[in-house]
């Protein structure tokens, strides 16, 4: 059925239809990729924005040494896909989950986040049972306030620990300025990026102080790119949402990637001429960010979302009728994704192809 659909118009698809730009995507790819390809940063994408292995394999073939995922399910979707060299940016806790992560490591490279001594015993044991040697960040939290441990002593007491467990092989540091990615000032971005990235590169001296060597200090996402990207003893960026782009990093925060992904939707109903009801509610597209914006026709908005309606609200755009076909713009890319089981992937226009987004879902 998908492969009769091949050459349909973007416009002529059933809906609601996520829609992946694959021409802007490669360029979304190829621009940061450029920006880097001569350090002093490499790029460790997070595919928790695409969640799909294709994507993943254009970011490596693009110069990625490797990638990033949140969550061991996602890390084993690359891995049997054929991805090596992961990082999972998060805690891995659990006798059922570390069972998981030893067998993936006899699989492929992948490292974990660690921020707690007796999670970082029961690495060790897990990986000495099973013969594997697991490859270990150490999380900074640098002003996030989510996972990690304060910057300074408890980061080298930590990363001491790692560094003589036999089972453990201790890789260097990771943070995340997810409190400052989004900070629409520029200078003030940059200040406070800055300022949190301080405490992660004077942790990794304090630890290599120690005599205990630091391979990888991996930091940033889209909204700091170019600043966590030169700043000095960073080596590595976990770059996301940069791929597909959403409105909240383009319009709010002013980073100028192109958007890769939109929703097609098609108008319902029309009651008056100045409001009227599309087929993508909240089950379609997220609004963690704020609204979703509208970017065809040119002058609606859209005003909320009910599970399986978006209410549109015309501003000085033309009058639409049931049928008509809206065009919209995520605010937030990652979690809309994580809504959908397949791309519709579009190129000049028409359906080139339909992926499976084979990490949507993978949240364990
Ligand atoms: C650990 C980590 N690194 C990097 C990112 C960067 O993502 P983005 O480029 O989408 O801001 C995120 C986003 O949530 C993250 O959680």
């Amino acid at each position: 059925m998908q492969r009769s659909l091949i050459g349909t118009p973007k416009t002529a698809l059933d809906t609601p239809a996520l829609c992946l730009d694959l021409g802007v995507v490669e360029s979304n790819i190829r621009r940061m990729a450029g920006y880097f390809q001569d350090g002093p940063v490499r790029l460790r994408p997070h595919t928790k924005t695409h969640k799909s292995p294709v994507l993943a394999h254009m970011q490596v073939a693009a110069g990625a040494i490797g990638i990033t995922c949140a969550k061991l399910g996602e890390a084993e979707v690359m891995a049997e896909a054929g991805l090596k060299d992961i990082l999972i940016a998060n805690q891995i806790v659990g006798a059922g989950k570390i069972a998981r992560l030893v067998n993936l490591a006899a699989l492929t490279e992948v490292m974990v986040a660690v921020d707690d001594a007796a999670n970082v015993e029961e690495l060790d044991r897990a990986a000495r049972a099973a013969g594997v040697t697991l490859r270990i960040l150490v999380e900074v939290n640098i002003g996030l306030n989510r996972c990690g441990v304060v910057p300074g002593q408890p980061v080298h007491d930590l990363a001491c620990r790692v560094a003589v467990a036999p089972g453990l092989r201790f890789e260097g540091l990771m943070g995340y300025e997810g409190h400052t990615v989004f900070i629409r000032d520029p200078e003030e971005r940059r200040r406070k990026t800055e300022e949190s990235l301080a405490g992660l590169v004077e942790s990794a001296d304090l630890v290599r102080s120690a005599g205990i060597p630091v391979q990888i200090v991996s930091s940033g996402g889209t909204g700091t790119c170019f600043i966590t990207g030169r700043y000095p003893g960073i080596t590595e960026l976990q770059v996301g949402s940069y791929i597909t782009m959403d409105a909240q990093y383009r319009e709010e925060v002013g980073m100028d990637f192109a958007y890769g992904l939109t929703v097609m939707s098609t108008v319902v109903s029309a009651p008056t001429p100045d409001r009227a009801e599309c087929d993508a509610g909240l089950k379609t597209i997220t609004q963690d960010f704020g609204l979703p914006r509208v970017i065809d026709p040119p002058g609606w908005e859209l005003a909320g979302l009910a599970e399986e309606h978006g209410h549109l609200h015309r501003l000085d755009g033309p009058p639409l009728r049931p049928g008509d076909k809206v065009e919209i713009v995520p605010n937030h890319g990652c979690t809309t994704i994580n809504l959908h089981d397949e791309y519709w992937v579009i190129r000049d226009g028409v359906l080139a192809a339909v992926w499976p987004i084979a990490g949507r879902g993978k949240v364990y």
